[in-house]
């Protein structure tokens, strides 16, 4: 289904009862809170806010709008009856069929219903929420932010988390290595600021594409519009020469300014890690010039919270699942990454088939930032976490199946990553690979698993099932 705009999406979710309107909810703590819950309990429809207390009435807030699982198969055109697992075989498979449809100019669009400049910017003005008890200032965290790499051309869309600051400037976190880092150091280099402009909400494609890793010179917005199957309709800024989403909510179009101009605090933040990892440190500011909005705008909220429920879709066990089928490396059965981990389900064909799974997990665009690599065999359902650790615990011997890598691109946020590496912007860290199949050279002769047969259970099923109803 083509979204054209967020309104066309929330007024589906409308009709298929899977949206409630909050209104009076306050910006500190209770609409992080509210969202908190919805988010953790399966069945909570889509949570639009408004008439937040302290801000004008029509000014809103979107949360929970992805989380459901038929929400987010709506969104990635993937159909109901799909059990999970062919939902993700479904998509892993069209992804493969992914052609870039690149976004059509357009000359104005609904976005620039309101323009503000200059001494006019106020982005006070929208609801920033602190989400949770121990952020360290109100944050727009579900953004699309558009950067243009100076050398090829290229056009980013990432999604990064912005602190307030005041009325015209605001603070980023872009992990150390997301393209968008990689770009505002090109411009950096050469003492200029790197123009930006950030997309508060939008219709959901462009959003999701602006999440997932794609490969550098992958724009997201090709993506997208592969994704919803029509181009994403852009326009030209006001005050950079980026193309912003016409249909956009609202967008806030700025400069990053060099580290020498002066950094700010920015967190803690409560992060998908389920702690405060990144902690408050500085950071470069954004400098905002123009504040593009709809009547009426809407913006998104999506932060992470510990429980809540993580998209199936969007997981990076489906890109790594693919990185590793494109290197070549044959028999891969699943790929669940889960907390920070890869877990590789493969029928292993040769010797060492199962580390060339593990480094090509690692080596790609997808499998960075997490701390353990799990390479399990063909009968191991990698999303099964105990099936998982029953694997860890009877096929890994420690001695010889467990691998440190060393100097891996990891990122301030990262928990355990220890302080002094942060201070000194150090974000390596160390992966484990741990091996936790049948060792090749003897997989005939590894004990048999005492797992009752296909063909006896199902036989013990039809005539003795019905006492043990499930
Ligand atoms: C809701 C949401 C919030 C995110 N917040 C951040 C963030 O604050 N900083 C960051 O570096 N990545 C964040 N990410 C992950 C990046 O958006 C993702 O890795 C993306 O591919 C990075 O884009 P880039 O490599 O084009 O810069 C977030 C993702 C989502 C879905």
């Amino acid at each position: 289904m083509i979204f054209t705009d967020l309104r066309h999406y929330i007024s589906t979710l409308e009709k298929l009862g899977q949206l409630t309107v909050i209104e009076g909810a306050s910006c500190d703590l209770e609409i992080g809170a509210i969202t908190e819950m919805a988010t953790s309990r399966p069945n909570s429809p889509a949570v639009l806010f408004d008439s937040i207390r302290g801000y004008k009435k029509g000014f809103r807030i979107l949360t929970n709008f992805l989380a459901h699982k038929s929400r987010e198969r709506l969104v990635y055109g993937v159909a109901e009856d799909l059990s999970d697992s062919e939902a993700v075989r479904y998509w892993k498979d069209k992804l493969k069929e992914f052609k870039p449809l690149e976004p059509c100019h357009v000359d104005s669009g609904p976005v620039k219903e309101n323009v503000l400049v200059e001494d006019d910017v106020d982005l006070a003005k929208f609801p920033w929420p602190r989400w949770h008890e121990r952020d360290g200032g109100p944050y727009i965290c579900a953004t699309s932010a558009i950067t243009h790499d100076p050398d090829s051309g290229f056009l980013n869309v990432g999604s990064y988390r912005y602190m307030l600051l005041n009325k015209n400037t605001m603070v980023a976190h872009i992990g150390s290595g997301h393209h968008g880092d990689v770009i505002r150091k090109k411009y950096w280099a050469k003492g200029k600021s790197c123009p930006v402009a950030v997309s508060l909400g939008q219709e959901p494609a462009l959003f999701e594409a602006a999440g997932t890793n794609l490969s550098w010179g992958v724009s997201e917005y090709g993506f997208a519009g592969w994704m919803r199957g029509a181009p994403v309709e852009v326009t030209k800024g006001v005050v950079t020469d980026l193309p912003i989403p016409a249909r956009a909510e609202v967008v806030l179009e700025g400069e990053m300014l060099p580290p020498e101009h002066g950094m700010q605090v920015e967190g803690p933040f409560g992060e998908m890690s389920g702690y405060y990892g990144g902690g408050a440190r500085p950071a470069p500011v954004t400098v905002i010039k123009s504040v593009l909005y709809r009547n009426d705008p809407i913006v998104l909220g999506l932060p992470p919270f510990l429980g809540a429920s993580r998209g199936l879709l969007s997981s990076r066990g489906i890109l790594i699942w693919n990185e590793l089928e494109a290197l070549g490396i044959p028999n891969i059965i699943g790929v669940n990454y889960s907390w920070g981990m890869t877990i590789i389900a493969i029928k292993q064909a040769y010797p060492g088939h199962a580390m060339r799974a593990a480094h090509g997990a690692l080596g790609g665009t997808a499998g960075y930032h997490g701390r353990f690599v799990i390479v399990v065999d063909d009968d191991i359902d990698p999303f099964d976490l105990d099936d998982v650790l029953w694997a860890v615990a009877t096929r890994c011997d420690p001695e010889t199946s467990l691998d440190v890598c060393r100097r891996i691109w990891s990122y301030k946020i990262d928990p355990r990553l220890p302080k002094d590496k942060k201070e000194t912007g150090d974000y390596t860290g160390a992966v484990a690979i741990i091996d936790a199949c049948k060792p090749y050279h003897w997989i005939d002769e590894f004990p048999r698993t005492t797992k009752i047969s296909e063909e006896l259970l199902k036989a013990t099923e039809e005539k003795w099932g019905k006492f043990f109803k499930e």
